[in-house]
């Protein structure tokens, strides 16, 4: 029989190891291949065709990594806090509590932001639209830059977590 600490260290690893994946691989994106791409071709709406294509499969892995990050991170959370009411009336509870908030807000950006721009920038593209395409793709930056910053937002959050009250 596998020991209750050690099924918890495995599962707070597997929460380290995709919350590793997710911001890292969303820094990858913002300071990596969106600037490359800028180098690969002059013709805006072939580049946003390659990042689109990295993007999409960025975003099918980032769904799995999500749902991981919440289920153990509900699970962390299981043995973390001594009750549910700690939530609210102690402040590592308090903490953890606006850590799920911001996580609800950084999930739904997300995929409001892969549903609206992803898809619209992508159609602006192959339709050749290039000055609402400039356009859409300043505020899209912008959503992105909102999510960053929540990411670190969240890890900051993460790491209070284990300071002692
Ligand atoms: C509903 C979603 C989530 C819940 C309920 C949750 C809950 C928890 C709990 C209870 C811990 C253990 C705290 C500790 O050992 O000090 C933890 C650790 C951690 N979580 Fe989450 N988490 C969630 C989502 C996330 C997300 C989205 C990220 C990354 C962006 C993240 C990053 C981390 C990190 C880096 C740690 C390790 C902190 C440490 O041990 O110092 N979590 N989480």
């Amino acid at each position: 029989m596998i020991l209750p600490q050690v099924l918890n260290a495995v599962i707070l690893w597997v929460h380290l190891l995709m919350a590793v994946l997710f911001v890292g691989g969303s820094f990858f994106m913002w300071l990596v291949v969106v600037p490359s791409s800028r180098l690969t071709t002059a013709d805006e709406s072939e580049r946003t065709r390659i990042t689109g294509v990295i993007a999409k499969r960025f975003g099918r892995m980032t769904n799995i990594v999500l749902v991981i990050l919440v289920l153990t991170g509900i699970y962390n959370a299981s043995w973390y806090l001594p009750s549910t009411a700690a939530l609210f009336d102690t402040p590592t509870g308090n903490i953890l509590l606006l850590k799920v908030i911001l996580v609800g807000a950084l999930v739904l950006l997300i995929y409001v932001h892969n549903v609206y721009f992803g898809k619209k920038i992508i159609q602006l593209a192959r339709e050749k639209r290039l000055e609402e395409l400039k356009a859409l793709r300043k505020r899209s930056r912008l959503v992105s830059a909102a999510n960053l910053v929540l990411m670190l937002v969240i890890l900051l959050l993460a790491v209070m977590l284990q300071m002692p009250f």
